[in-house]
């Protein structure tokens, strides 16, 4: 068991992230050195990383750019003395002039969220980064996801005003908030806190191997295992859960920085991120099962923590059992555990995020 916690998992927080000791325990269970393990919903890509500490192989995806960018930066991460060049060679090419325009087009929000001299650093990055394409830049994109807003006034890490390092709350409600309070954004040097986050993060040593990672809906999973060589051993995995949160709303700050457009939106693209209905709740779990049969491994096992809004979680234990007949691969329901939402991270991100009282925690094996 490991025992000093890795400084890659907390590079971002993620909404429902489940902690490294749950992927622990179950890859130390169900897997030996050289499997491949899955996660489909890999969010800040927890059970993937701990896999590769774990000497196993890892596959990992996820619709979210946030959680593909984070994934992917921990499980491919770069060498730190290159990341270290990057940041010189980027701070050197830095222009301030030539990002004032954009700055002083941004909403309302970003000009109380951000000071000038930051803010003009931070677009540079969002326009320059190739976070997709290169490793490196990918780290220095994830880098700046984790400290792009968060508790100012408690830590110097974060860039922005202070705000939830966990949700990115919405604009009017946020300078409501500061005004209120009279608070200015600090003065921090994105190349020079870069440098620090890097320093600190890197304390512990990287594992051998990388993860495949796609950014891609979960029913792509088939296709893209086509170029494994072999086939995942075990998932372990916690899909969206029913009505709790709309993580394209409660990410909106990270997700502008990848691309997206400088204000909330909850168009719900992947139309799986926070069901009004049951039916559609149990769709996706359905095609879960369609998914994974088509990959898994003969006798694989498959993790799965869920959670509802208003449900029971024998509910959700029977819906997750009934359901794998979909799949068409024989299912047994080895083991489940419920455990009680108390002081649990979700409560972090929403405290308002009421009748989410219990999560469960099934252990299926598929023949
Ligand atoms: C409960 S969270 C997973 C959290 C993760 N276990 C962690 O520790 O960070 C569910 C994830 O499912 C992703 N998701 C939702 N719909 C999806 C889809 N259709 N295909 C792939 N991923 C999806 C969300 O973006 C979110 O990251």
């Amino acid at each position: 068991m490991t025992i000093v916690r890795h400084r890659f998992h907390a590079l971002c927080p993620y909404f429902a992230m489940f902690p490294e000791n749950f992927a622990e325990t179950w890859i130390e269970r169900l897997t030996r050195p050289g499997d491949l393990v899955l996660d489909p919903f890999c969010g800040r890509g927890t059970t993937p990383f701990q896999a590769l500490l774990m000497g196993r192989h890892a596959l990992a995806g996820d619709i979210n750019p946030v959680a593909f960018c984070v994934t992917k930066a921990k499980t491919n991460a770069p060498p730190l003395p290159a990341l270290l060049r990057r940041l010189t060679f980027l701070e050197n090419r830095f222009e301030p002039s030539h990002w004032e325009g954009e700055r002083r087009r941004l909403p309302e929000f970003f000009r109380w969220a951000y000071c000038p001299s930051t803010l003009r650093q931070v677009l540079f990055m969002r326009a320059t980064l190739n976070w997709i394409g290169s490793k490196t830049d990918c780290m220095i994109a994830a880098l700046i996801l984790g400290s792009l807003h968060g508790e100012t006034e408690k830590s110097p890490s974060f860039l922005s005003s202070q705000m939830p390092h966990t949700i990115s709350t919405k604009p009017l409600y946020s300078i409501r908030f500061w005004k209120e309070r009279s608070l200015r954004p600090p003065d921090r040097d994105v190349f020079e806190l870069l440098r620090q986050r890097a320093h600190f993060r890197y304390a512990s040593p990287l594992p051998d191997g990388e993860a495949m990672v796609y950014h891609d809906d979960f029913r792509e999973l088939p296709r893209r295992a086509q170029k494994l060589v072999g086939r995942p051993r075990c998932v372990i995995t916690s899909p969206p859960y029913f009505d709790v949160t709309n993580a394209e709303e409660d990410q909106w700050l990270r997700l502008w920085f990848l691309g997206g457009p400088p204000f909330p939106t909850a168009t719900d693209k992947s139309g799986d991120c926070r069901h009004g209905s049951l039916t559609g709740f149990w769709d996706l779990i359905s095609d879960i099962w369609r998914s994974l049969s088509r990959v898994m491994d003969n006798k694989a096992d498959v993790v799965i923590r869920l959670g509802g809004k208003n449900l029971e979680p024998e509910e959700l234990v029977r819906g997750l059992q009934a359901t794998s007949v979909f799949g068409r691969r024989k299912v047994e329901l080895l083991h489940h555990e419920v455990s009680a939402l108390k002081n649990r991270q979700t409560n972090s991100f929403r405290p308002g995020s009421k009748g989410l009282a219990f999560e469960v925690d099934c252990h299926f094996r598929m023949s």
